[in-house]
């Protein structure tokens, strides 16, 4: 019989990279080497969610405060190193997954002495890792640096071809300064956000009495124009009449905040001096559970904000509403 322990054994494991900001968390074991969080599956975790190991991961390395939201496997890596333990080298298949980091500080156990938030526009992940894990990183960085491959004035010439109502350019407007803002928050590409948010509803004014055509049009139109596949996904899954499961932090946030500048824009016109400096964070969540108010915003979708993306409505809605404040003059409001 083979001798599978020696010749074919490989461990296998789920990493993190952690975001903050713009900075991805690394963690440095008591040997003296830079890791990133996460680690081997154990044998009785054969039935267990990626994601549940990852928790428990999470909890035994960074400690019991830290909190995130789990994006999708972006990365795999395949690594080599000695074991102590064993006086050999072992081979480790590491599945790598997005993370976004919400609350919490890291609280290291003792398996670790050291741990730093490194500012992604500086690292060099050759100063930190070597074969596996430095190849994984580096990809990391490539995959998180995509461009966008159009600008402003591009989109905003495309929208012009396909959009007379001056609301729906305003709501285009509203959309792009929130996902900037929100970028900012997360530490995310703002441009490359602000331009989704721009783009999102492009094919709005030809599609609204065709709701299953909604967005199916605009990943035509912005494919062809050369924008880049990840925003395009990321605008055709915010229709949810498709019931495509958003997966980036960049498609999650799309998907559930969008709607929440209809209510906000609702909220201030039923101010008397129809202003949004005299709407208050309160008085839109007071709204958001005044189900006969704007009764074309979907709640439902704005409500999976917590869970999708870590952010509270309260958080949600006042990053929000500081981002259209910022634009008063353009929306009129
Ligand atoms: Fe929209």
């Amino acid at each position: 019989m083979r001798n599978l322990a020696a010749k074919d054994l490989y461990f296998v494991a789920v990493k993190m990279f952690l975001r903050r900001k713009n900075t991805l968390l690394i963690i440095k074991d008591v040997f003296g080497d830079w890791d990133l969080p996460g680690g081997r599956i154990r044998t009785n975790e054969f039935a267990t969610p990626l994601n549940k190991i990852i928790e428990r991961k999470a909890r035994e390395e960074l400690g019991l405060t830290i909190r995130y939201t789990l994006g999708q496997a972006i990365v795999f890596m395949r690594h080599e190193r000695r074991e102590r333990s064993l006086h050999k080298p072992v081979r480790i298949f590491a599945i790598g997954f997005a993370a976004h980091w919400t609350k919490g500080e890291v609280r290291l156990s003792s398996t670790h002495s050291e741990f730093l938030w490194v500012p992604l526009s500086s690292l060099r992940p050759q100063q930190y890792f070597t074969g596996g894990w430095l190849k994984g990183v580096e990809e990391y960085l490539r995959l998180t640096r995509k461009p966008a491959d159009m600008d402003r004035a591009q989109a905003i010439s495309i929208i012009n071809q396909h959009i007379q109502n001056p609301n729906l350019k305003k709501h285009l407007l509203a959309a792009e300064a929130v996902m900037r803002r929100l970028a900012e928050h997360f530490g995310e590409n703002a441009d490359e956000w602000a331009l989704t948010g721009l783009l999102h509803d492009v094919d709005w004014e030809k599609t609204k009495d065709n709701f299953p055509e909604h967005t199916l049009m605009a990943e035509r139109i912005l494919t062809e124009a050369g924008l880049a596949p990840h925003i395009v996904k990321a605008i055709k899954v915010h229709n949810w009449h498709h019931g495509i499961a958003p997966e980036t932090l960049l498609e999650k946030t799309l998907f559930c905040v969008e709607e929440l500048t209809g209510l906000i824009t609702a909220a201030a016109l039923v101010q008397p001096s129809k202003k949004l400096a005299d709407v208050s964070v309160e008085s839109v969540l007071k709204k958001f559970k005044e189900k006969s108010f704007a009764k074309g915003v979907n709640r439902d979708i704005i409500a999976k904000a917590p869970d999708m993306i870590g952010l509270s409505l309260e958080a949600v809605t006042r990053l929000s509403l500081e981002a259209m404040r910022s634009i008063s003059p353009e929306l009129g409001l």
